[in-house]
Parts: C-alpha cells; structure tokens; sequence
C-alpha cells in the first residue's frame, strides 16, 4: 500500500484529497496546524476527513524544525499549502513559496517518489500577483529539485465561487469589468481526483476547469436565480478600483494583492480543458440550504 503525505488537508481542496486518496486505497498522513479542523464539514461543504486519516502531522510550514521526519516512509506528497485568506500573519513568500520548500526539503531527504502542487492555471502570465508569483517561485525549486513532480493548474474553485452567492443573498453582486469575461469554475471534488490521478501521470503541468463554462455576469444570475431573487448586478470599470486599491499596496498588503487577483480574474478569460461532472447550480442548491437551512427566499 502507498502511502501519501496530504500537505493543507485541512483546506478546501486538501479535504476532498484526502478522501479521493483513501477511496483509492492510500495510506495518508495529513499535515495540519489545528487537527480538529479534520473532523468538521467545511465552510464550502468540503467534507469532514478525520476518520478517513491514518496519520496526524502537527505542524506549520513557517516553522521548518516543526516537519522534521514529516516524510519518513512517505512515497508521494500532495500540497495545496497556501495563504488564501488576507488574516494570515506570514507572508505569501513565507507560506507558498518557502513553506513549500521547507515541505519539498524534507521529502528529498527522504527520497520519496513524486511530489504534487496546486499552483493556478495560467500561473506564469500573472506573477506581478505576489501570491501567485510565490507560488510560481515555488514551482521552479520543483523543477531544478530533480524530484518527479506534477503540478496541477485549475481555474477558479466552487469555494470562490460561493462569494457570488453571498452577495446574492446580501442583496447586490458587484463585478469588476463587463462582466463578458469567462471561465470554467470546478468543484474541489473533480480537482482531487486529478491531483490523484497525477501519481501515475508523466505530465509536468496540468491545466483543469470544469465542465461548464460561465461569463461573470451569468455566475452573478445563476446565484439570484437559485435565490429566486430578481438579479441586481453592478459592474465596476477596473480602471475607477485600481487608484482605490493603491494605498491597500502600503498598509493591508494582502488585501492589495486579493484585489489585484480578482481584477485579473474578472478581467480575462480563464478557460483551461475541461473535466469533472459537478455543476455550479447544484453547488449553489446545495450552499443555499446549508446557509439559509429552510428560510424561504424573500423574492424582490
Ligand atoms: N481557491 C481557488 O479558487 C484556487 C484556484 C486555483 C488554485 N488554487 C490553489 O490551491 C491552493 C489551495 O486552495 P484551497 O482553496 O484549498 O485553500 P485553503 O482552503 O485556504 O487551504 C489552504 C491550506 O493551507 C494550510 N496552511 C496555510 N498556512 C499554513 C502553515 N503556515 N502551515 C501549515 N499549513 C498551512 C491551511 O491550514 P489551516 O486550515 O490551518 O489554515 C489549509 O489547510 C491555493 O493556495 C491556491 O494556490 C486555488
């Protein structure tokens, strides 16, 4: 039996890899900073994982002493660690980048057979994104690393997604651009099965979305429509928010550099092979319930 290392089990999309990996037969160990958050349903409905785990790691990728030995009698590591909320206290340099690496060290001392990343598809076309270019950073160590890897590039997941609905449901959607620009978001579910399928892949770099393709402006009514609100959408030009998010850049860097993302987001077209099965509408049912249980919709 193989045994894998889930790096960011606690996460969104290391949740669903974790159990993708036990389905499949896997021995997993799982490295995470607050274990009990194993055996709660996520924010997103990534589903609660602790039962599934053979092994809990405690430790924080900032801490390099703390991974000691995290990769003894490991064949393969998965990592989606990374800082996706502005509240971190380290930086994207000090988590994606070198937290990664400190990860990527031990599993070279202990010559385990193949590591596999999360980075974002298109990923080199926008490093000026400090978050993204850790993570690119990170994807170079990889490669001069002499380690087999893989690197899984998906578009936008369902968790972001959800924020269309939140809006929705506050009343307004605000997109940033025309809204034209399209995408193909995926459930974090049909990310894992790739990130499993990668172990006996040769691919170095794989590019995923989902099934569907959507512009902005379709995502913003799909979550009314689900609501049974009448849509109410405000587009912003990205040139009247740029002047706005300047100081951000000095005083809440991170919120700059989530600004910066979402501008890039909704401002080209992320549009990457298409794979998986779950649908976007399903996903917003399925929010709509667990957020709003059964309060019936306040149609305007
Ligand atoms: N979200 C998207 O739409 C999207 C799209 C494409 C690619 N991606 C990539 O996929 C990655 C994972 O996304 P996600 O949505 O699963 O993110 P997430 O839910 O925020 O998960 C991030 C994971 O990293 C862990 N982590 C953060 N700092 C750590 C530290 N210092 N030490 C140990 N663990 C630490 C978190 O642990 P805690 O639970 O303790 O915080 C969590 O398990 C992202 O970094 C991103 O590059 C995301």
């Amino acid at each position: 039996m193989k045994k894998v290392l889930v790096a960011g089990a606690s996460g969104y999309l290391g949740k669903y890899v974790v159990a993708e990996f036990k389905k499949r037969g896997y021995w997993v160990r799982a490295l995470v900073r607050n274990p009990k958050k194993l055996n709660v349903v996520g924010p997103y409905l990534e589903p609660a994982v602790g039962e599934l785990v053979d092994d809990i790691f405690v430790g924080d990728v900032t801490k390099p002493e703390s991974l000691r030995g995290i990769c003894r009698d490991i064949d393969i590591v998965f990592s989606s660690v990374g800082i996706t909320k502005p509240n971190e206290k380290a930086s994207f340099m000090d988590v994606d980048y070198r937290g990664n690496k400190a990860i990527l060290n031990e599993a070279l001392k202990e010559s385990v057979e193949k590591f596999i990343f999360v980075s974002v598809f298109n990923g080199a076309r926008y490093t000026y994104i400090e978050g993204i270019k850790a993570r690119e950073m990170f994807v170079e160590e990889l490669k001069k690393s002499g380690i087999n890897y893989s690197v899984i590039r998906p578009t936008g997941f369902f968790s972001d997604m959800s924020q269309f609905l939140q809006m929705a449901i506050k009343g307004r959607v605000y997109l940033i651009g025309s809204g034209k620009n399209a995408m193909n978001p995926i459930h974090g579910a049909d990310v894992a099965k790739v990130c499993v399928d990668a172990v006996n892949m040769d691919e170095k770099d794989i590019p995923i979305g989902g099934p569907e393709i959507f512009r902005y402006i379709d995502i913003a009514k799909l979550a009314f429509e689900v609501l049974g609100k009448k849509p109410k959408i405000t587009r912003m030009p990205s040139w009247l928010i740029k002047p706005f998010i300047l100081p951000l850049r000095l005083f809440k860097k991170k919120y700059y550099v989530l600004m910066q993302f979402l501008i890039a987001a909704m401002t080209n077209d992320f549009i990457a092979p298409t794979i998986g099965e779950h649908r976007l509408r399903d996903y917003f049912e399925e929010l709509k319930k667990h957020w709003l249980g059964d309060q019936s919709s306040d149609n305007e």
